[in-house]
């Protein structure tokens, strides 16, 4: 075993970087390393160091060179046990020799050449050997260019405006592709006509909306509205003649219409059909399967032959429609394609976007599209117009109305003015990662209707929208304005999103983005499309994902996230804050009244508001502070045991103060100090107590009810250590919470910091981690 590639994680576990497994303590870590898979890959992995030192890698011969071609040439120098080309054949060769020996013999020469043509001929460079799981195999996956291929094709052009062109030509369609999606929906279009007389297979997504790339899912809306119509009127025929639609009868006789009443089903009973339909009669389809259970029902499918997975929807009209949107987008402007391939590709790289199979907590690619018009609709210059813009072109046969939603937009570009914006690629490149590594996500709805970033509290109230499902990140759907296109991702994937951007916004501002290497290094937008390892894909520590304008993080720092959550909010409170500018003050003071109703009556802590960094507040606030919450606790050590009965009347002068104006702005901090091992053995408690008051295991158990029974717990805890003596606390720390940014951002963070190294201090701070921020939404959910 090499040492390198195990590492310890906190609470005693390991990480074996070599197998990608986490191991939770050594007999597991003793066990694994003996074990088969860990043994086969160190085995690999020699075997693919001793290959890669027999390589050399080749290029600079013609295009179309064989194989063989090339055998022939290296064998004048021994054996070549094996020679590996790209896919295109002009681009580069790995040749593998039979010895060491033989490849030192190769590159001693200082000049090859083959046909006449001067070959480049170096040592294969070593590459870190990556264990890749073998998942099932992604039909659109095989076709994709590998990274290695992908940054030797960007490194050769001239400069990075050339590099996101050529991604663009690497990774779109082929005209025999585009072909082939044709015939396999017209032939599926031809089977369902059958059945479904008069319906319409349509496809949308990324197959027909100019984002396409080898291999990706085809989308197929099937439209059954004629077919309804047609249904409904052959069934009143045959009752009002009392005869049977000869038609009707014989199109649907044993056929499975006759069995379903397109008006009434529901989409999970037609998809059932559909499957039957596609399962029994579409030649060459095979491993049909209805998922009725997803927001977006589909019908499942794989075409044998070219292994192209499809998925047939019913209600999706208005896929169609925003399809032909992003058409629209990409043909004003010829920027437009390149920025958005280049765009998604890094999101896939850094594992931000592109839910494997569909659902998930990624951001899905239409999202990502969008993201990249609304940035082109707010250049300085617009590079694209606004929805409401495109709008004002709109003749009388574009107006269209779907599902009650306005989707009017010209069919074509013809009439719409071409922009004089004249940025390059590679600036708007690095603009884009400018743009977003600054922008405040939770506080803000991005609309590309009128191209503006609305303030949350613009969607709450009486005229807006209810059904908006605000997350981190808020994407309004262009016509479906209910619907945030982003609206699955959770923080996790929200916060690794802006810890990409910030990482490219500075990578761009490098001369190693801007310049092609004259070193043969990586150069443009290759370091950037680098793959993330498994390893980064977790949240980053939390100091440095916390950085803010204004706010130095010191190292040792724990910071705790509080993101702005509207769904907290009481609707009273909703009412109050539509449209007001200061609803992150009025969130801040908030969370500061939950963390100490938290700390105090929850995990029964002893705190004390500190004047050191509560600069902003008045002598007013202050005093009304210190009577408000201020127990009379300081001793020497600054902290006293708090006494259950004062918690008692502390608890509920602190909801006064809750109802009345906001207490706390600026910082505001607390020191604070725990007594007992309140974190350890919470679960098995908490286990014990719902059992007794038979409340359910999930936490659907009530919001209030939960804050009790944490509440319990504590004094569960406090009560088996009774006995102990505490003299003195367990860990005393400070509290500091505080907004980020100005206007950029709508989190309360709360920076926990030690104020004597104790190793107890991170095992708690490990539990407050994920207790309070749940604890909080639930204070604020009760106490609004
Ligand atoms: P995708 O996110 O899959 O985008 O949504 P894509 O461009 O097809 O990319 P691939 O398939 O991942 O390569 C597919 C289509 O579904 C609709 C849009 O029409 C989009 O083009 N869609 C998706 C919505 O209408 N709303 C959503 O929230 C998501």
């Amino acid at each position: 075993m090499s040492e390198s590639d195990i590492s310890p994680l906190g609470r005693g576990g390991f990480h074996c970087s070599l197998c990608d497994v986490r191991l939770p303590n050594s007999p597991t870590l003793n066990d694994h390393i003996k074990g088969k898979k860990h043994q086969k890959l160190l085995s690999v992995r020699r075997t693919r160091k001793l290959q890669q030192e027999r390589s050399v890698f080749v290029s600079g011969f013609q295009k179309g060179m064989s194989n063989l071609e090339i055998t022939d040439y290296f064998q004048k120098f021994g054996t070549v046990a094996n020679v590996i080309m790209d896919k295109d054949k002009g681009l580069y060769a790995i040749v593998e020799m039979e010895s060491n020996k033989e490849v030192e013999k190769i590159l001693s020469l200082p000049q090859h050449s083959m046909n006449g043509q001067k070959l480049r001929v170096k040592h294969r460079e070593y590459k870190e050997f990556k264990y890749i799981p073998k998942k099932k195999q992604d039909p659109g996956e095989k076709q994709f260019i590998d990274f290695e291929e992908l940054s030797w094709a960007l490194c050769q052009v001239v400069d990075v405006d050339e590099q996101l062109k050529k991604l663009l030509e690497l990774f779109e369609f082929t005209d025999s592709e585009r072909m082939l999606r044709k015939l396999i929906v017209s032939l599926i279009q031809e089977v369902f006509s059958e059945f479904f007389p008069s319906c319409k297979v349509l496809l949308f997504g990324s197959s027909v909306n100019a984002f396409d790339i080898h291999g990706c899912d085809m989308d197929l809306f099937l439209d059954l509205e004629n077919t309804t119509t047609y249904q409904a009127n052959a069934s009143a025929t045959a009752e009002t003649e009392g005869v049977k639609d000869a038609h009707f009868e014989s199109q649907s006789e044993d056929s499975i219409l006759s069995d379903i009443d397109l008006k009434i089903s529901t989409a999970a009973e037609i998809l059932e059909v559909v499957a039957t339909v596609l399962q029994k009669c579409v030649p060459g389809v095979h491993k049909v399967q209805a998922v009725t259970t997803a927001r977006l029902p589909v019908v499942k499918f794989i075409h044998k032959e070219s292994g192209l997975q499809g998925d047939i929807s019913i209600n999706n009209r208005l896929a169609v429609r925003n399809t032909t949107f992003l058409q629209l987008c990409a043909s004003l402007d010829p920027r437009v394609r390149p920025l958005v391939y280049t765009i998604r590709h890094w999101a896939k790289q850094k594992h931000l976007a592109g839910n494997p199979f569909g659902g998930g907590s990624l951001m899905n690619n239409y999202a990502v599209t969008l993201l990249v018009v609304f940035f082109l609709q707010n250049r300085t210059t617009p590079i694209l117009p606004t929805v409401n813009d495109l709008k004002e072109h709109a003749g009388e046969e574009d107006q269209c109305i779907i599902d009650g939603w306005d989707c009017t937009f010209p069919r074509n570009g013809s009439k719409i003015e071409a922009t004089t914006n004249t940025e390059g690629l590679c600036e708007l490149l690095a603009e884009f990662y400018k743009f977003y590594a600054a922008f405040d996500y939770a506080g803000t709805v991005i609309s590309l209707r009128d191209g503006k970033a609305h303030l949350v509290t613009d969607f709450i109230g009486p005229d807006s929208d209810k059904q908006f499902r605000f997350g981190p990140i808020n994407i309004q759907d262009p016509f479906e304005l209910s619907h945030n296109v982003s609206g699955n991702i959770n923080e996790r994937t929200a916060q690794r999103f802006k810890r990409q951007l910030d990482e490219a916004c500075k990578y761009c501002r490098s001369l190693q983005y801007q310049r092609k290497s004259t070193k043969k290094k990586a150069w443009g937008i290759v370091r950037l499309l680098q793959p993330l390892s498994s390893t980064d894909c977790s949240p980053a520590p939390s100091p440095s994902l916390d950085h803010s304008p204004g706010k130095e993080m010191s190292h040792g720092e724990n910071m705790l996230s509080i993101p702005f959550k509207l769904l907290c909010l009481s609707e009273q409170t909703k009412k109050r804050l539509h449209g007001s500018q200061d609803f992150r003050e009025v969130w801040f003071d908030k969370v500061c009244h939950a963390v100490l109703y938290v700390m105090e009556s929850i995990l029964k802590c002893s705190c004390s508001y500190t004047e050191e960094n509560n600069t902003q507040i008045n002598n007013a606030e202050i005093n009304s502070l210190d009577e408000a919450k201020n127990k009379e606790v300081k001793i020497s050590s600054g902290l006293k045991r708090p006494n259950p009965e004062e918690e008692i009347a502390e608890t509920s002068s602190n909801k006064r103060s809750r109802t009345e104006a906001p207490l706390y702005q600026g910082e505001v901090t607390w020191q604070c100090a725990v007594w007992n091992r309140i974190w350890i053995g919470r679960r098995k408690i908490r286990r014990q107590l719902r059992y007794r008051t038979n409340e359910s295991d999930s936490d659907n158990c009530g919001i209030i009810s939960s804050l009790e029974t944490e509440a319990k717990i504590t004094e569960a805890i406090l009560q088996q250590e009774e006995n102990s003596d505490k003299s003195s606390p367990l860990v005393t720390f400070r509290l500091s919470a505080f907004l980020v940014g100005g206007n950029e951002d709508t989190r309360t963070m709360i920076r926990v910091t030690p104020i004597q190294d104790s190793t107890l201090f991170v095992e708690f701070f490990h539990f407050l981690e994920s207790f309070i921020p749940k604890m909080i939404e639930k204070c604020i959910e009760k106490s609004d």
